[in-house]
């Protein structure tokens, strides 16, 4: 598979490249800069260094910003040490952050640049497919805190993101099925047709070397970038062409955050979405908006790709209280993003606690 290129039109435009062996887009995206900071994890020193060594290459000053892996990464602590790194090394407003990681580093790398200096460039280079179809573009960054997830952070476009295929043969496999989640929820709101190929071709659809999830990631992102082009900030009610704007990218993720918060985090993102994309299509059954087929095709899909359907009984309490100050809520009246069929996503917002409650008992299973 040749580079794909895909523009986002957001606050600023910016480039999406999918291919292999991307690194010598790199310099570009970095151009003007004396010093570039490369946030990462420890496991991916040695892909930092070589970034690193190409960067220097090119007569750029680097210093290489380590931090925990996963979920751990994003807390306060942390990036007041990013910070204080930046501020050592003497970064200024023309200098660029790069994020090289998954989900959580690029959040993470996104943050502490939208807020040095008031802002400077990052360039992300995410390395899980979460990160490539969802959480390295569109410019969302930020860190969790006791409140919950994600609740501080910014909007903040990168420069430029880089989805290197090569870097998926190395993430372990659970990780890449969690990354298939966000790419079955595009499937689920927005693109049926991936659907179709994850349902032909689950093998396929999950084979780091083969061109089919180059081109799932290609046509998920394409979805990502059209939706924030239309709603960078996610406030529109519907988007200019009368869709529901970005919010529909939150679809699973109201129920998915509140089991990750009672999960302490050590769930995988896309293990929760998965069980709050089953959330909200049995929501939606009970409402009378989807039917019991497209319910079993939520079911079937996931199941299809090992991600998980069900959660254990008897925490509604916690997670209804979760939800209520998750961001996607607003005002006093929950929000959840449903389907009225594979492809039409709506808002529904405030809806009967009972029906709510039935939901969750829908999903329940004491063995999950
Ligand atoms: N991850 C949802 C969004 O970027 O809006």
């Amino acid at each position: 598979m040749s580079d794909v290129v895909i523009p986002v039109r957001a606050e600023r435009a910016y480039d999406v490249v999918i291919g292999r062996g991307l690194l010598s887009h790199l310099p570009g995206m970095v151009a003007g800069s004396a010093r570039v900071a490369i946030i990462h994890p420890g496991a991916l020193l040695v892909s930092a260094e070589g970034v690193r060594d190409d960067l220097r290459d090119c007569g750029i000053e680097v210093t290489l910003i380590e931090v925990p892996e996963a979920e751990d990464a994003k807390t306060a602590e942390v990036a007041a040490f990013c910070w204080s790194v930046l501020g050592t090394a003497g970064f200024t407003r023309s200098d660029t952050v790069v994020g090289l990681g998954g989900g959580a580093t690029t959040d993470l790398a996104g943050f502490v640049a939208a807020t040095w200096l008031r802002g400077i460039r990052v360039v992300q280079i995410p390395t899980t497919l979460l990160g490539m179809v969802d959480a390295a573009v569109g410019g969302k960054t930020g860190i969790n805190t006791d409140a919950g997830k994600n609740l501080v952070g910014c909007f903040w476009s990168p420069a430029g993101v880089l989805c290197d295929m090569n870097a998926l043969g190395t993430l372990p496999r659970n990780d890449l099925l969690a990354g298939m989640a966000e790419v079955v929820k595009i499937g689920f709101v927005a693109d049926p047709s991936i659907l179709d190929d994850v349902e032909q071709n689950p093998f396929g659809s999950t084979d780091v070397v083969g061109d089919l999830l180059a081109d799932l990631v290609r046509r998920a992102v394409q979805v990502k970038a059209d939706v924030v082009g239309a709603d960078f900030r996610e406030t529109s009610a519907t988007a200019g062409d009368g869709s529901i704007g970005r919010e529909v990218l939150n679809y699973g993720h109201t129920f998915g955050h509140a089991v990750e918060r009672r999960e302490r985090y050590r769930w995988r993102h896309g293990a929760a979405v998965s069980v709050g994309m089953m959330y909200v299509a049995e929501l939606a059954a009970l409402g009378g908006r989807l039917s019991e087929k497209d319910v079993d095709r939520h079911r079937s899909v996931l199941t299809s790709l090992g991600l998980p359907t069900t959660y254990a009984p008897g925490h509604w309490d916690e997670l209804y209280s979760s939800m209520a100050v998750d961001k996607k809520s607003r005002g006093s009246l929950l929000r959840f993003v449903v389907l009225q069929g594979i492809g039409h996503p709506m808002v529904l917002e405030g809806p009967d606690p009972a029906l709510l409650a039935a939901a969750y008992a829908s999903i329940s299973d004491s063995s999950a």
